[in-house]
């Protein structure tokens, strides 16, 4: 393991809050890694849906995270991973995964697993990791924390234009993903272990009138107030 300080960013949000596309686009403009932490709850998710795994019982979850293997590497300064050597790939995104990974990731033993799986990423470099509780649980001590949000009828608008892409299979009904997303929501905010938060100390950008340029050059412009970015 290198000694060389790294600097995180975390940035945390809700579902369809634009959070993705800000990270990886901060992190290509600062040359760090991206990371996002959903992928590792959707990954457990993906491997328990092929190993017929019922993903509502906590202790079958848990018994299959001790046998998995992880792998995790760097590639073109994002994160990714196999599972006993198979990369799930955009697998992770099908909405089979998103509504099952909801029920993995109350699961206090697979959150302490992840976390610390999160936290050991500093191992690649500077991050830019995005996530639920990156701000709140994972690294609560970095100066860096935003919370991106943008209202519901937005965020649902822009998903429903991501599913309506033809390489997502053309659905993108706004109404039924709204209604996904709020229950969603939901579940990720009034769960018993680290749920959906402020940090402590984040700064808050609605995003619903915002574009993405505008975003990034938030967070880029704090990180070079405070000397962390060139
Ligand atoms: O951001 P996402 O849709 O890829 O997240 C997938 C699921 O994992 C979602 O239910 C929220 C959960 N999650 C979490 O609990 N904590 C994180 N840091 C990231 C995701």
């Amino acid at each position: 393991m290198s000694n060389k300080p790294v600097t995180v960013v975390a940035i945390d949000g809700p579902a369809a809050s634009g959070k993705s596309t800000v990270a990886r686009q901060t992190a290509q403009a600062l040359g760090w890694v991206y990371v996002d932490s959903g992928a590792l709850y959707r990954g457990l998710t993906w491997k328990a849906l092929r190993e017929n795994v019922d993903t509502t019982r906590p202790a079958d979850v848990i018994a299959l995270l001790a046998r998995i293997k992880w792998d995790f590497f760097d590639d073109q300064h994002s994160i990714r991973f196999t599972l006993d050597g198979e990369d799930p790939g955009q697998q992770l995104r099908s909405e089979i995964v998103s509504k099952a990974a909801s029920d993995i990731a109350v699961v206090p033993e697979v959150r302490t697993f992840i976390v610390g799986e999160l936290r050991k990423m500093t191992e690649f470099g500077s991050l830019v990791m995005e996530g639920r509780d990156i701000g709140s649980v994972v690294f609560p001590d970095t100066p860096f924390k935003f919370y991106l949000d943008a209202n519901p009828a937005e965020r649902a608008r822009r998903r429903a234009a991501e599913l309506a892409r033809p390489e997502n299979e053309g659905r993108g009904d706004v109404a039924q993903v709204l209604s996904l997303l709020t229950q969603r929501d939901q579940k990720d905010s009034g769960r018993k272990t680290a749920p959906l938060q402020i940090p402590l100390g984040a700064r808050v950008i609605d995003s619903t009138q915002l574009g993405i340029a505008d975003v990034v050059a938030l967070v880029l412009g704090e990180l070079r107030q405070a000397g962390a970015a060139p």
